[in-house]
């Protein structure tokens, strides 16, 4: 082939452990509940700013550090980042990298989480608590979209790495990590059931 791909997206997903999600998720979702109705302060802001929805994102976004729960998920979730950096190549040695930001999310029928990206991380991701059957995944852009300018559209069966948006379903027990300048959004929810993720970001220094 005289054509080679280069400058790779690459994107992260894999169970968080071989066995015991059904147990681990449904103590994370009696807690997750209980932080939203904990947390007045949290619920106001996302009255304004995630409409029909609950996020811990301005009021509880360092749960890693407050709940055991957290912690121990935090420990497995550092795991996979180191897996996803040796992937990417980055060049760690020497440097340590931490968990800064780690929140829920509880999205009920209409709720939609717009296009975004994650600032002050360099890898972020979500982990899937409560993944009822046809609520939305997670839909990522490419980062060269801006960049496009007079190309022409995308052959309808081009293959999935050639599209400009790929959506991964939102799977339960599952760890999906990106590159936090990689931006993404949540569709609405259009099903009658609740979806709970907890998202985070890792930094380095
Ligand atoms: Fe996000």
């Amino acid at each position: 082939m005289p054509t080679r791909a280069w400058f790779p997206t690459l994107i992260y997903c894999e169970p968080l452990q071989k066995t015991g999600l059904s147990r681990l998720n449904e103590g994370l979702a009696a807690e997750c509940r209980q932080l939203r109705d904990f947390d007045t302060a949290g619920r106001k802001w996302s009255e304004k700013n995630y409409p029909g929805g609950y996020t811990s994102y301005a009021s509880l976004n360092t749960l890693h550090r407050f709940s055991s729960t957290f912690t121990a998920l935090e420990k497995k979730l550092t795991a996979h980042v180191r897996a996803y950096a040796r992937t990417l190549e980055l060049d760690l040695r020497g440097r340590t990298i931490a968990m800064t930001d780690c929140w829920v999310n509880i999205m009920p029928p209409t709720a939609a989480h717009s296009l975004h990206l994650h600032p002050l991380a360099f890898i972020s991701g979500t982990y899937y608590v409560v993944t009822p059957a046809g609520c939305p995944g997670l839909k990522f852009e490419d980062p060269r979209l801006s960049k496009f300018m007079a190309a022409p559209p995308k052959l309808p069966t081009a293959r999935p790495e050639h599209r400009t948006h790929i959506t991964y379903p939102a799977e339960a027990g599952n760890v999906l990590l990106f590159e936090s300048w990689l931006r993404h959004e949540v569709p609405a929810n259009r099903i009658d059931a609740e979806r709970i993720s907890i998202s985070f970001n890792f930094n380095w220094s």
